[in-house]
């Protein structure tokens, strides 16, 4: 399965799924909306970059999605990975990439979407928070689910101490989850997405 990965960040989701990368995953390219250590972990790695930089009040939306999607599309992808990109990709990304763009994020959907998921979290009070993978559609973090793992809120967890136990786990269930879309591929129907295991 060739993967072109997505990331804004530190890049460790992005890293653990270069260090689990069997040869039924082919990570393809990393992209980024900005220079980032995700992308030197990349590179590092030997894996083709690309940044499409978004600046906010600058940048024509519609087009940085454009040049997005063709960045993408040079590559030929199987499946498209969000692991911490941190933009809303846009229509014309989603479209021509449907149901084959996915995205991790650091909350159990639906509740707490958006960039704040671990925050508002915390602020709201839950004592059970953690990490879902979900196929990107149109809205935000509202795409079918593919799979969730809970992580439990401590006490005294301040949001970065909540989103390291968020991460790790995060990063356990991306891994799986990739190697199991690309030996048993991925359905979805309406609402519903998943694995169909033999
Ligand atoms: C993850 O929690 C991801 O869900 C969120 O940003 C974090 C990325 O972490 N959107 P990293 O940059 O891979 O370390």
């Amino acid at each position: 399965m060739k993967v072109v990965i997505l990331a804004s960040g530190t890049g460790t989701l992005l890293q653990a799924v270069i260090d689990s990368a069997d040869e039924t995953i082919d990570i393809v390219a990393v992209g980024s909306d900005r220079p980032c250590q995700a992308l030197e972990r990349a590179e590092a790695a030997g894996v083709p970059t690309f940044c499409v930089e978004y600046m906010p009040k600058v940048t024509d939306r519609e087009k940085w999605n454009r040049t997005l999607s063709e960045k993408i599309a040079e590559f030929d992808p199987d499946l498209v990975l969000s692991a911490g990109f941190m933009r809303i990709i846009g229509p014309t990304v989603v479209e021509r990439f449907a149901h084959r763009i996915i995205n991790t994020h650091p909350a159990l959907l639906p509740s707490f979407p958006g960039a704040h998921a671990v925050a508002d979290a915390l602020n709201y009070g839950v004592r059970v928070t953690g990490s879902t993978v979900h196929v990107v559609d149109s809205g935000v973090d509202t795409g079918p689910i593919v799979a969730q793992r809970a992580v439990p809120v401590e006490p005294n967890d301040t949001v970065e101490t909540l989103h390291e136990r968020i991460k790790t786990v995060e990063r356990a269930l991306l891994v799986e989850v990739l190697r199991d879309i690309a030996q048993h591929g991925l359905t979805i129907d309406g609402r519903k997405a998943w694995i169909e295991h033999p």
